[in-house]
């Protein structure tokens, strides 16, 4: 995809992105063969034909069959290495990055192997690329708050390793109020929080994502413009959205990216940002999906500045990022 050379040279925050969404299929395939995993495709391009899902739930069933190929310290290093490498090559500056380690411990795969790998490759890509990034550890919200409350506690020895929590997974059915009690708890320890919300599910559950697990973005929101009154309390509280184009089409969250509510959301006066989610199956990374919306440079200036004001950096981190963008802003491309 040819992509204006003003996206391409953007200076970007990412902060919705789920590592093992990053997982492309030659990568899948190559993890497959080193680890003797069986997989039913039998080549990258099947693999990658089986990309069309019809809502949420038919992407999770592929993305957590991936996710098998995953065992060892150095599988999770690579695969974050992969997505760092192309997040830096599109002008990503800042990442903050999803992982489900229930979808792996729950294989058996130890939590010390995915953050070890994890963290190895955030350390090296700062390094190498000057990206500076941090890791949110997501529960899977299809399974029970006791099983959030066990991966909490297995994940505490790591502490130092992670910056906040979040909930993903299948959201129809599973309100964010069945995980208030391990939300407290994640934040009592000084965890960010965060919730996907309003994504197929009603404007109730990001109203719930907001009074009970008291989190300080929303992942989506979408639906949260379906209630008036909730999206002037989303504007007046400057709650950011981190919003996902490419993946809102693939999921079919929305027919079409002409009825996309981004440029509603900005309208209504919402903290929006601009986010890839899954970029190996969704079509793109961060320029792809700037690119999605045929935005006005305004506006894309302003969704760029809102993902590095709304992300977890310390404040002089952030004003280092937003100063570099608001020369860019100045000079062009
Ligand atoms: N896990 C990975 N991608 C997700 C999405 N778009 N919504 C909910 N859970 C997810
Ligand atoms: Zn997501």
């Amino acid at each position: 995809m040819n992509v204006d050379p003003f996206i391409a040279g953007l200076p970007k925050a990412e902060l919705h992105i789920h590592i093992e969404g990053s997982l492309e299929p030659e990568l899948t395939m190559a993890l497959a063969e080193r680890n003797k995993v069986a997989l039913r495709f039998g080549s990258i391009d099947a693999l990658r034909a089986a990309y069309r899902f019809s809502d949420l739930q038919d992407f999770l069933d592929l993305y957590y069959e991936g996710m098998r190929v995953l065992l060892h310290e150095q599988d999770f290093y690579d695969l974050a290495m992969a997505y760092f490498r192309k997040a830096a090559a599109q002008n990503v500056r800042h990442a903050e990055i999803f992982f489900d380690p229930q979808g792996h411990t729950g294989r058996g795969v130890p939590f010390k192997t995915v953050i070890e790998g994890l963290t190895r490759a955030r350390v090296d890509a700062e390094r190498r690329f000057g990206i500076t990034s941090a890791l949110i550890l997501c529960f899977l919200r299809h399974l029970d708050e006791a099983d959030a409350e066990r991966t909490l506690d297995e994940a505490l020895p790591w502490r130092d390793r992670f910056i906040g929590v979040g909930l993903d997974s299948s959201e129809k059915g599973r309100p964010p109020r069945l995980f208030e009690r391990v939300f407290a708890r994640a934040r009592g320890l000084g965890l960010r929080a965060v919730a996907h919300a309003g994504e197929e599910g009603p404007a109730g559950y990001v109203r719930e994502a907001l009074d009970l697990l008291k989190v300080e973005r929303i992942d989506h929101g979408n639906r949260a413009l379906d209630d008036a009154e909730l999206t002037a309390r989303l504007a007046r509280e400057r709650m950011p959205l981190t919003v996902c184009p490419l993946s809102n089409l693939r999921l079919c969250v929305v027919p079409d990216l002409k009825d996309h509510p981004l440029r509603r959301m900005l309208d209504r006066g919402l903290t929006a940002t601009i986010n890839s989610d899954d970029p190996a199956y969704f079509g793109g990374y961060m320029n792809e999906n700037f690119a999605a919306l045929s935005l006005s440079r305004e506006e894309t200036m302003t969704l760029a500045r809102n993902g590095f004001r709304a992300a977890f950096c310390d404040e002089a981190t952030k004003q280092r990022h937003l100063e570099a963008l608001d020369d860019y802003g100045l000079s062009g491309a």
